[in-house]
């Protein structure tokens, strides 16, 4: 596909008035995409239930839900980590394909992953020199190569002198930001960053999220940016997209999805968050776990759990648009209304 079709193809047009990045190219294109793993000894666990996700230029998509939502096998896919069962990933509109991340071809380097533990990007016994030397590539002539290493430790506030150490020398946070100036290196037009901060301090979750939310802004750069940590995907994220059992149950703009959450788990998330909601505890409707998806419930997955789960539930809700969001829940309305009356 040239770069032509592309541009055309998967450049989402919104209405008027919505920010710029719902009018912006699509960088990175989720279709219908499974994931199944066949343990041995057990059911095929689908990870991952025929998801659709996009993210724009210049976006921040949170993807949030409990553990053991398909969140990561999910990014994995994305990333080009591995293959789905089924369903595509397109990335500027080429097919993603799981080549193993160093032979993948120069267009496919623009996007990169950030793990939770910076060691799955770093390797511990090369310097950081190094390693973001590789991200760089060797056209370029020794001096200029030099210039751009000074430049990237810069850019994620580390001093120069990082380069001839080794990842082990720094704390939690330094690796997290190496990290980044590794992905950096490859001048990224998406990230996908998986729980980046989920194992690091307060003050280094909030070093690193302002440093790849600036990334964003002033690169043009996606971010699709996962967590179980809703109050952080609040405050970061333009789009959120809440995952359940395998599937994408409500996606809606960040700031509309916590003040007014439709899907009844999209409510008992919002509704846990103590500094959003009025009651600040874990709501009844989320007792209980993630079933194990190699035996997910027939029709609507979130039934065992819900409040609200009627006959209609027994059949599998598609997602749709209604009350201005894109929810996966035949209830939707009689919810809502229900909701207005109380207050
Ligand atoms: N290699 C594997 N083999 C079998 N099952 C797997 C494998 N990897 C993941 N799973 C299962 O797939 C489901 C989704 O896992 P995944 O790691 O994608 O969830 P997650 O949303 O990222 O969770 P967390 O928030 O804990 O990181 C889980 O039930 C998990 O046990
Ligand atoms: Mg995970």
């Amino acid at each position: 596909m040239t770069n032509d079709t592309a541009a055309t193809n998967h450049t989402a047009v919104g209405p008027a008035g919505l920010p710029a990045w719902d009018r912006a190219p699509v960088r990175l294109s989720i279709e219908d995409v499974y994931v199944d793993y066949r343990p041995r000894g057990r059911g095929v666990v689908r990870a991952v239930a025929g998801v659709d996700l996009n993210v724009a230029a210049g976006e921040v998509v949170g993807l949030v839900g409990e553990s053991g939502c398909g969140k990561s096998s999910l990014a994995r896919v994305a990333a080009g980590l591995s293959a789905p069962s089924s369903g595509t990933v397109r990335f500027d509109g080429a097919p993603v394909a799981p080549l193993g991340w160093q032979r993948r071809p120069t267009a496919q380097t623009r996007l990169q992953m950030i793990f939770q533990d910076p060691g799955g990007s770093l390797n511990s016994r090369r310097t950081v020199g190094a390693q973001l030397l590789d991200g760089v590539g060797d056209e370029l002539p020794a001096a200029a190569r030099e210039q751009r290493l000074a430049e990237l430790l810069d850019r994620v506030g580390m001093p120069a002198e990082a380069s001839t150490r080794f990842p082990h020398e720094f704390s939690g946070g330094q690796r997290q930001r190496l990290a980044i100036a590794r992905a950096l290196a490859a001048e990224p037009e998406l990230i996908i960053a998986d729980e980046p901060v989920t194992a690091l301090d307060a003050s280094a979750q909030a070093q690193v999220v302002s440093l790849l939310l600036s990334l964003v802004r002033e690169l043009n750069m996606g971010l699709l940016f996962i967590s179980h940590d809703l109050a952080l995907v609040h405050e970061i994220a333009d789009r959120t997209a809440v995952m359940y059992l395998g599937k994408i149950i409500e996606t809606a703009p960040t700031r509309q999805l916590m003040a007014a959450p439709v899907h009844p788990y999209t409510r008992a998330l919002v509704g846990a968050i103590p500094q959003i909601s009025a009651a600040p505890r874990l709501p009844a409707v989320l007792r209980g776990e993630v079933p194990d998806p190699s035996r997910a419930p027939s029709g609507c997955r979130f039934r065992p759990r819900c409040p609200h789960a009627a006959e209609v539930c027994l059949t599998e809700p598609p997602l749709r648009h209604t009350l201005h969001t894109l929810v996966a829940c035949h209830r939707a309305e009689e919810i809502a209304a229900a909701t207005e009356e109380e207050m």
